[in-house]
């Protein structure tokens, strides 16, 4: 984020973490951060991964390819370190050696880390539902626009939110750029955030944008 950005997510830190999940965030997760990965092969990114049941669901699907999950909130990242690694010994398990953590913003990882993805998901952004917060929403045209730019060719971002109402203004959003969208006959992908249903529907919508 080289200019101020509006911020698109609420809070950073949430009640106090445990022993362990701290310990992780000091001692583990610095080894888990996106470095020296430009030229790497299949590279998938999950943004606001939450507490990352997707993201270790994707590491295992797609052991060949580098997973990149970016989340500010830290009692996520923490979450995510936790479910990782050994609970004795802090090493990251085998089945999970392909994760990296960008805990932050992803656009200020934009800024630092020219790669292109195969897959970039965003699954149940915050929907900033009122009307004043709708800036705060990140799908907008100009970042859907962005994340065109990051994609390898025959790329997809992968797109599903429970929120009817943001789904309808992410897919309006998607006109005003060049990204072609679809809609997959797609069977719910289970998150926190897919489970929590705030929004009270019946089931997530699911979006492809291509190039
Ligand atoms: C409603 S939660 C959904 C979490 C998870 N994907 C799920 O389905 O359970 C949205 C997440 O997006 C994250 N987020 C919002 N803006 C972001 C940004 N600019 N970069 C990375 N993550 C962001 C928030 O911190 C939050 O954890």
């Amino acid at each position: 984020m080289e200019k101020q950005e509006i911020r698109t997510f609420g809070r950073r830190h949430g009640k106090k973490l445990s022993p362990r999940k701290q310990l992780l965030l000091e001692t583990v997760l610095p080894a888990f951060l996106p470095k020296n990965i430009k030229n790497a092969g299949n590279l998938i990114l999950e943004i606001g991964f939450g507490n990352g049941e997707h993201v270790r669901d994707l590491a295992i699907r797609n052991p060949e390819s580098i997973i990149i999950g970016a989340e500010p909130f830290m009692n996520g990242v923490a979450a995510l370190l936790s479910a990782i690694t050994n609970e004795s010994t802090n090493e990251i398990m085998n089945e999970y050696k392909n994760i990296r953590i960008w805990p932050d913003d992803v656009r200020k990882m934009f800024n630092e880390l020219d790669a292109k993805f195969n897959e970039i998901w965003v699954l149940h952004p915050d929907p900033w539902p009122k009307a004043r917060h709708e800036k705060r929403r990140l799908l907008n045209a100009d970042f859907l626009s962005v994340l065109g730019t990051k994609l390898m060719p025959n790329g997809q971002i992968i797109i599903g939110t429970d929120h009817w109402e943001y789904f309808d203004w992410i897919v309006e959003q998607s006109k005003k750029t060049a990204l072609n969208a679809s809609f997959p006959a797609q069977s719910v992908i289970h998150t926190r955030y897919a489970e929590k249903n705030m929004a009270k529907t019946t089931e997530p919508k699911y979006l492809i944008l291509s190039n």
